[in-house]
């Protein structure tokens, strides 16, 4: 009773336990970094943005590509110092290397940098608050794929919480992938392909609205095969989880990443034509656009099989903004396949894209391949693809000056006066206007592209998109 007694009042002395996590990579990372927080709040954890204030350090990683692992030991290196400047100051710091590259690396992470005290995988995170007990008194691993549903026994976050977080969420509704592309590490890192059942995620998005979110952005690493039970043991594919979600009160956006081609059936573009909410934009990596490459990366599609998928996408909805991903310089990739690839951003349009130099991952079959790309030749490559890409936003962009659109309000603009919101292609605006509170949707004429985003006014006509 005593001991209680004198703890409680350190903890008093000192305020709550602060924890702070950084976050690499893709967007999912973003969403585990939100729940993890939420797990260790009924403990007494509140988040901070100051790493220096913080008790407990989560370093959320990715290992999608190369010095991934070298950026976390380097990160760990000032963290070390920390936690000695923080001791000297009597205060206790723990460590926690969490995500991918803790799933690839696993007790690895313990003998190279002494600094951390857990390695905790990504189907794993539902447990730091006793993992986090327990490295309190010896260093912890665990990267296994348990048999409970992490997502069920998370807790939900209080409403402020999600509020703080902003209108717009993101929401796992599948992980994994069984595809195995010959450069990704992801069917390793993050395992086999797993959807959600639907009622545990129109359960998570219906608290979300509650709390003030008009957007959910649906995540998966291979989001359109996504094959959740309903209530009846009916499986829903993404298509059928749209219409749903579209009927949760307070919902007026959806959103969903990242896609796969094989994977965009009749129902999902159905959706593209019928679902007022489901944002006209499409996120769908082709990869290269050579089929040479296609196959020695394992999509099984060719060039051609993507394209007819994206007449198909336009043909249900004509101003849908396209994005994808690329990889230049895979394996045995020519200077012909390279223009094959170049040649497939001109015919597509994109209205973004990102693109990558090809880096060998450790443990996937490409990185065993022959005829490894030379990095001159990667950056040359990268360079020229990167300015078409952008010109194609360019272009995409100045389509759009002088259309009426419906913009989500996210936050406060750059400038006394704006307002900063997205349009429904996706396109960071900022806007002159006062009125207009966070989580509104209004119509606003675009009317300048800028660097980064593009500016807007507000008006009262009916919207065009
Ligand atoms: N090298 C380069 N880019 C990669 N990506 C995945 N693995 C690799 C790799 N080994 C890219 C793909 C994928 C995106 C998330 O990252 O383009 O779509
Ligand atoms: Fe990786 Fe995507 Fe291919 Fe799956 S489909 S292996 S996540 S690139």
């Amino acid at each position: 009773m005593q001991d209680g007694r004198i703890e409680r009042g350190d903890d008093e002395a000192r305020g709550p336990k602060k924890v702070f996590v950084k976050s690499y990579g893709c967007q999912m990372n973003v969403y585990d970094a939100q729940r993890m927080a939420d797990a260790l709040a009924p403990e007494g954890y509140v988040e901070t943005a100051v790493m220096e204030d913080a008790d407990l350090v989560v370093l959320n990683t990715c290992h999608i590509r190369e010095k991934a692992a070298e950026k976390v030991y380097s990160e760990l290196g000032r963290v070390r110092v920390l936690k000695q400047e923080r001791a000297a100051q009597g205060a206790e710091t723990q460590v926690v290397v969490a995500g991918c590259v803790a799933q690839a690396e696993g007790a690895e992470i313990l003998k190279r940098a002494q600094v951390v005290d857990l390695v905790v995988g990504p189907q794993s995170y539902h447990r730091l608050p006793e993992l986090v007990r327990e490295a309190r008194t010896k260093r912890v691993v665990d990267t296994e794929f348990p048999v409970e549903d992490k997502f069920s026994v998370l807790p939900r976050p209080e409403k402020d919480k999600v509020r703080s977080r902003g209108v717009s969420a993101f929401v796992t509704v599948q992980e994994g992938c069984d595809k195995f592309c010959t450069f990704c590490v992801v069917p390793y890192t993050r395992g086999a392909e797993v959807s959600r059942p639907v009622a545990a995620i129109l359960d998570e998005i219906r608290g979300l609205a509650e709390a003030g979110v008009r957007e959910v952005s649906l995540l998966g690493q291979n989001v359109n095969a996504f094959h959740g039970e309903d209530e009846k043991g009916r499986t829903v594919t993404l298509g059928g989880l749209f219409e749903r979600v579209a009927a949760v009160p307070g919902i007026a956006r959806i959103r969903y990443t990242t896609s796969h081609p094989r994977d965009m059936d009749e129902e999902l573009i159905a959706a593209h034509r019928d679902l007022p909410q489901l944002m006209p934009y499409l996120h769908l990596p082709v990869q290269s656009g050579s089929d040479r490459i296609l196959e020695a990366m394992n999509r099984r599609h060719t060039a051609v099989e993507y394209l007819r998928i994206i007449e198909r996408v336009r043909s249900a909805r004509l101003d849908i903004a396209l994005s994808s991903d690329f990889i230049v310089g895979f394996p045995g990739e020519t200077d012909a396949d390279f223009r094959d690839t170049m040649r497939l951003v001109e015919t597509v349009g994109f209205a973004s894209a990102f693109s990558f130099k090809y880096s060998p991952r450790p443990g996937t079959p490409a990185a065993d391949l022959g005829e490894q790309v030379p990095e001159e030749t990667k950056s040359e490559r990268i360079h020229a693809l990167q300015e078409l890409i952008l010109n194609g936003q360019r272009a995409f962009n100045a389509v759009t000056v002088g259309k009426t659109v419906d913009v989500l309000i996210e936050k406060p603009g750059r400038h006394p006066g704006q307002l900063a919101g997205k349009s429904p292609w996706l396109q960071a605006l900022q806007i002159e206007d006062t009125e207009a509170r966070i989580g509104d949707i209004v119509k606003v004429e675009i009317t300048a592209p800028g660097s980064n985003s593009l500016f807007g006014r507000r008006v009262e006509e009916q919207a065009s998109a």
